[in-house]
């Protein structure tokens, strides 16, 4: 039987089969998805003034007071009339009327294609789902099979352009990213990477890549006729991969988690060889990527935590980390022991989209019935070999090697904080966003006596194409909250206050924020422009308070799904924790990373912090109400 939605796909596919004979690729028709785009307004440039003024006010808790004096006068000076200021505001003021948005390629570049680092823990992040109660290499097809089938159904959505419009405090979002996520991968380039996407091409891509102990594959998901192959079909396939392993390979996925200079030079090393640039064409034009994964055996007693890190990073040279192509954006893993995630790269969209595929995943997979199949009209799936010359051999190693003393230096606590949830914070007219933020402020402060410059993403997505600008939850009125709420002589009163002074603040920042009205991309933009312009680099930007502001000691951000799922990733610096988390209704799903330079900088020792930070807001809170 088919389902209503397959149907009217096979529909579509035939009408645009017919249509691709009479248009060229530059002609393809808009479908739903552009009419909501057309509709959403332009990401605004905001005044030259109120950002310089948010600017001092955002890092007036971060700097001590001869730095702030010396930022002010600089911050002066770049706004005085006919200064650089509103020379470069005019540039970026031209620009946005140029262009559908002023800032989205300028980002897309800055802050992925031309980044050098690894994308392994510094950028890609990790998604686990709760554990499945599956073993062994059986339950592994099994499980993996229904996680195919379940993100062809969602693409059904997404090729007929159906996907519901998401909203943010009623307003309906950019789409954009969710049409990105599929068939597309990075390339690696000298100084600046690409992206290829190939959900649109000519002759969209009909197959998945599935890697298992290091051997890629190309495997045909889909019938001659379009329908999609069945759970069971698709379970036969993949024994049939499995079945046809039988000798270790050079773990030549591995060369994908260098730095993207030394992976660029190994890459031309690689596609220099016809049979191995077909390989990775295969893999770059799959729709995604099958990780077929082994299990560490020795990860039992934490396991969300390891398994969130075997998706993040692999575990090394003899785990998993040979069984990736980290340039893939999606790729998804299921291991032998019950473990189902995910791990994508991050330059075509934010986590939100990749959540909710993933939310597709995990109920499609919950409800699918058992099926039936055969394996005798299918084509046997294509093994995709790579012929490793001594110089990739070398480079295989150094690759192997840098990984694996990277690797462990991150630590990461995937916890649940079950106390209460979204539900509590709402019942006390609060932004649970913002109480969590406030939460981490504490928690830092506690550990630290420091205040935590903080990057908490924004959404954009109000504005076409829009990604994201900065929430800098460390405040004023932050401060004034953790550095006194301990104080043995305070009245419960008075911490009441200073807690939602703090809440309130940082919600007033989520609100500029999201509106287009934050202070980090415009800072950019300044310093991109005058590069344009050939002026030089703002002095605002040179200045050390810019410089301790960027030093993100917390980098942070919320990631909600439906499912029991949390996302994860590292640390933006070595003095730092990166935080991810999901508010559920009645507990909160918590991620935290750190790498291990810095001793008092622990993922355990702060998940434990934040659990107190928050009970301790919420006997405030409770108390508090309990007074008036
Ligand atoms: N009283 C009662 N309820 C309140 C409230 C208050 N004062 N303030 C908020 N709420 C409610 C909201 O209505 C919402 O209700 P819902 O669960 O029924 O939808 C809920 O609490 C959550 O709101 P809040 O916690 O304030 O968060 P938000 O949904 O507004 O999200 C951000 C805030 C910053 C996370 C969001 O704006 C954003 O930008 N998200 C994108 C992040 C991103 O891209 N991350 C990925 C990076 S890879």
């Amino acid at each position: 039987m088919l389902s209503a939605k397959l149907k009217i796909q096979l529909l579509r596919n035939c009408i645009l089969g017919l249509q691709s004979q009479l248009l060229s690729k530059s002609s393809y028709m808009p479908g739903r998805f552009y009419s909501h785009q057309e509709s959403l307004p332009h990401l605004p440039v905001p005044q030259l003034q109120q950002t310089l003024k948010k600017y001092l006010k955002t890092i007036r808790p971060l700097v001590n007071d001869a730095d702030f004096q010396k930022t002010q006068i600089i911050v002066e000076e770049f706004g005085k009339s006919n200064g650089l200021g509103e020379q470069l505001q005019k540039v970026l003021v031209e620009r946005s009327n140029e262009k559908e948005n002023w800032l989205s390629d300028w980002w897309l570049e800055q802050a992925y294609l031309l980044s050098r680092a690894s994308v392994v823990i510094y950028c890609s992040p990790s998604v686990s789902f709760p554990r499945y109660n599956f073993q062994g290499t059986l339950g592994q097809v099994q499980q993996a099979a229904k996680v195919i089938s379940a993100i062809l159904d969602y693409k059904i959505d997404i090729d007929n352009e159906a996907l519901p419009v998401e909203k943010l405090g009623g307003k309906p979002l950019c789409m954009d990213q969710y049409y990105r996520v599929l068939s597309s991968c990075r390339i690696p380039g000298t100084e600046k990477d690409d992206i290829n996407s190939f959900s649109r091409a000519f002759k969209p891509p009909q197959h998945i890549s599935v890697v298992y102990r290091n051997n890629f594959f190309e495997l045909v998901v889909y019938h001659a006729d379009g329908t999609p192959l069945s759970v069971k079909e698709l379970e036969i396939q993949l024994q049939r991969i499995v079945d046809s392993v039988t000798t270790e390979v050079p773990p030549v996925g591995i060369l994908s988690s260098l730095d993207r200079d030394r992976w660029a030079k190994a890459y031309r090393s690689l596609v220099g060889d016809a049979s191995n640039q077909a390989s990775v064409k295969s893999i770059q034009q799959s729709i995604f990527t099958l990780c077929l994964d082994r299990s560490d055996s020795s990860s039992n007693k934490n396991w969300r935590s390891d398994f969130a890190l075997n998706c993040l990073h692999g575990g090394g040279s003899q785990l998993n980390t040979g069984n990736r192509w980290f340039d893939k954006t999606i790729q998804m893993v299921v291991d032998e022991n019950g473990g189902v995630g995910l791990v994508y790269e991050h330059a075509p969209a934010e986590g939100p989209p990749i959540a909710a595929l993933l939310d597709h995943v995990y109920k499609f997979c919950e409800n699918i019935q058992n099926e039936s199949g055969s394996a005798m009209d299918l084509p046997s799936p294509k093994a995709l070999p790579f012929n490793i010359s001594p110089d990739l051999s070398t480079r295989i190693q150094e690759a192997s090697e840098t990984i694996d003393d990277f690797y462990k230096t991150i630590k990461l606590e995937v916890v649940d904080f079950k106390e209460f949830g979204k539900d509590f914070i709402k019942s006390q007219k609060m932004s649970p966003d913002s109480f969590i933020q406030i939460a981490l402020q504490l928690t830092y402060w506690r550990l630290h006596k420091k205040q935590p410059a903080t990057y908490e993403s924004a959404s954009l997505r109000q504005f076409r194409l829009g990604r994201t600008d900065t929430i800098r939850s460390c405040s004023n009125e932050s401060q004034n909250f953790v550095e006194n709420v301990d104080l043995p002589n305070l009245q419960v009163a008075e911490k009441n206050k200073l807690l939602k002074d703090a809440v309130t603040a940082h919600r007033q920042y989520v609100g500029e924020a999201v509106t287009g009205q934050g202070i980090d991309r415009h800072l950019l933009g300044f310093r991109l422009a005058a590069a344009d312009a050939g002026l030089p680099a703002p002095d605002i930007i040179k200045d050390d308070s810019y410089k301790r502001a960027m030093h993100f000691n917390l980098s942070t951000s919320q990631v909600p799904s439906k499912a029991d799922l949390c996302m994860a990733f590292g640390p933006a610096v070595l003095d730092g924790y990166g935080v991810c988390y999901n508010p559920k209704d009645s507990k909160i799903l918590v991620a935290i990373s750190t790498f291990d330079s810095y001793p008092d900088y622990d993922s355990k020792t702060f998940s434990e912090e934040l659990f107190k930070a928050f009970c301790d807001m919420r006997d405030i809170l409770i108390s508090g109400s309990a007074k008036l």
